[in-house]
């Protein structure tokens, strides 16, 4: 597997670093964190962020309480355990990949009697977590790649990137393995109201590997969709239901819809960690609302008039009939989904 670009997290023995995104590109800011509840601040906070490195983090972030807990006793030490996973899962509701790594992290600690035994098993748990990922990002981007011809114009939303991944990226992985294969693809990139990670992340993490992106305002898609300019879309996912519905970025949908109007190719890339089997349909996903400051600020600076009604809906539901493919480690797969999606 080739080198990933900046890791957006790393394990260091007892500690965690992380890129602090909520600063790029600013500045390229590294954070030790030691404790758990740090951690848990940093995924609420978006200074580690994407569905998939939200996954990892709360892996690291399990590891770390877990460290911590000063008990021999096995039963109360899964007692204070327990609180740990609890304060991890309740950062953020829409991104199966956190579940699904807390979900791990517990088995993890199963048949096991001795608790520094669970606490070794929980580090390396969580590190296998990250490898695996990084594993499954190269893979997916490897098949996404035949999707894209040489010459291609692709739209992305959000952030899809290495630094959303813990690895190789879904959809900016996908372009990045295409590029190696020699393609000359151009990306056009949304700026992702509201707190613009196509602006701040993506564009930056391109610029840095050399990329050619244009950034656009998200209600400029619609405009290059229609004058033919841009050849497919790719986005990442935070949640997809077994039927294929995909729960992404907010704005996602709306690109759907547009794709579909004007016949381009809408791709949803992500490894199968973010697949929720358990959901038949994107209706039941959580989805979360942040804070008004978001919309009525721009990076502390207000925007708006001050106690205006906001609404911040995170993300949106895609229904899988917008779909043309979900890409993931497993492979291709393309609409209709039929029995589903699997996982
Ligand atoms: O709120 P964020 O920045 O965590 O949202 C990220 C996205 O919506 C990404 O598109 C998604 O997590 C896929 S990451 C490969």
């Amino acid at each position: 597997m080739k080198a990933i670009y900046t890791s957006p997290i790393d394990w260091l023995e007892n500690r965690v670093r992380i890129l602090d995104q909520s600063r790029l590109p600013d500045e390229e800011a590294y954070l030790e964190l030691e404790d758990y509840l740090d951690v848990a601040s940093a995924i609420t906070e978006l200074k580690i962020r994407g569905a998939p490195a939200i996954g990892v983090a709360g892996g690291y972030g399990v590891a770390l309480g877990a460290l911590k807990i000063e008990s021999a006793q096995k039963n109360d030490f899964l007692k204070k355990l327990d609180v740990v996973m609890a304060t991890i899962a309740a950062t953020r509701p829409t991104a199966h990949n956190l579940f699904w790594a807390i979900q791990r992290m517990r088995k993890a600690a199963e048949g096991i009697d001795d608790v520094d035994r669970i606490k070794s098993a929980l580090v390396d748990e969580a590190v296998k977590i990250h490898a695996q990922e990084r594993e499954a990002t190269y893979t997916l981007s490897q098949f996404g790649a035949e999707l894209i011809r040489d010459g291609d114009t692709v739209l992305v939303h959000c952030n899809a990137g290495p630094l959303a991944t813990a690895g190789y990226g879904t959809a900016l992985g996908i372009i990045l393995f295409a590029i190696e294969q020699g393609k000359k693809i151009k990306v056009m990139a949304t700026e992702t109201r509201p707190v613009l990670q196509g602006a701040r992340i993506t564009a930056w993490e391109l610029k840095k590997a050399g990329v050619p992106v244009t950034l656009i305002v998200d209600s400029a898609a619609g405009y290059f969709m229609q004058r033919g300019e841009i050849n497919c879309v790719i986005v990442g996912a935070d949640r997809v239901a077994a039927n294929g519905d995909t729960a992404n970025k907010i704005g996602t949908y709306t690109l759907a819809v547009l794709a579909k109007e004007n016949k381009v190719p809408f791709y949803v890339a992500a490894p199968t960690s973010t697949i929720d089997p358990a959901l038949a349909s994107g209706k039941q996903v959580p989805i979360e609302q942040r804070k008004p400051e978001e919309v009525t600020h721009i990076r502390g600076v207000p925007i708006a008039l001050e106690g205006v009604a906001v609404q911040n809906p995170a993300f949106d539901v895609t229904p899988h009939r917008y779909i043309t493919a979900i890409i993931t480690e497993k492979g291709i797969t393309k609409a209709p989904f039929g029995e589903g999606i699997g996982g």
